[in-house]
């Protein structure tokens, strides 16, 4: 089983209390979504691998540690996915960015597929799937379905939200026992239109200022 794990620095708590409430704006919305990104950011990359090599300090030669050059793609579910890749970014730019579109049809919850765009070596890569919201999980599930039937490793994948429900772990763990599932929060559960309670409301919309 892939690890889970609720990303709990008070500098996520705290950026995450004030992203929840309705009070907030769209343009504090957004740059908190990247600075949460990027606090995860340092976490999913813990276990990045690393290399020895030489170099030179103004003192004397010395053998230091460097990156080992893994290759990275940042994978955002669209819409609200784009708002946490600046945030990953900033941590490591040499990443592949990918995308994946995906709409949950209001009435049955269910996700729909509109687009694929992927770095052409994505099996070789290193993949942080990344969306705000884990709601029924339909959307990781299906995004991952589509990473996996493209030759992407299992072992090289990582899902990255902001907010968590229950329900939604349970059913991308279930579909996806092999991934590593990170959260900043862990809310208690869905209301009967899907939506994460107490969450922060559709994740697009207030990114991108639609409603
Ligand atoms: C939201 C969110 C996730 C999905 C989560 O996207 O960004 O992709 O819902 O729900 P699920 O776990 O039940 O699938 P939405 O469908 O609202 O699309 P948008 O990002 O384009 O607004
Ligand atoms: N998608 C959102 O944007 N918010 C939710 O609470 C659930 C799904």
């Amino acid at each position: 089983m892939g690890k889970f794990q609720v990303v709990t620095h008070p500098l996520i708590q705290h950026k995450l209390t004030i992203l929840r409430q309705t009070s907030t704006g769209t343009k504090a919305f957004r740059d908190l979504v990247n600075e949460i990104a990027m606090l995860l950011g340092y976490e999913i990359s813990r276990d990045l691998p690393l290399e020895d090599i030489e170099i030179e300090t103004p003192i004397t030669k010395s053998i230091q540690k460097t990156l080992a050059g893994k290759k990275l793609a940042i994978v955002p579910i669209l819409r609200a996915g784009i708002g946490m890749v600046d945030g990953i970014l900033s941590l490591v730019p040499a990443a592949k960015v990918g995308h994946i579109g995906m709409y949950r049809d209001e009435e049955t919850l269910q996700p729909v597929e509109y687009l694929v765009k992927l770095p052409e070596d994505i099996d070789q890569r290193q993949i942080f799937v990344v969306d705000p919201m884990l709601a029924t999980g339909g959307s990781a599930i299906l995004a991952i379905d589509s990473l996996k039937k493209r030759g992407a490793g299992a072992a090289n994948i990582k899902f990255v939200c902001l907010v968590a429900a229950p329900e939604g772990v349970k059913a991308l763990q279930e579909a996806h026992p092999d991934i590593d599932i990170y959260t900043a929060a862990l809310d208690e559960k869905l209301n009967e239109h899907g939506y994460i309670v107490p969450g922060l409301g559709d994740a697009g919309d207030r990114l991108f200022g639609t409603k």
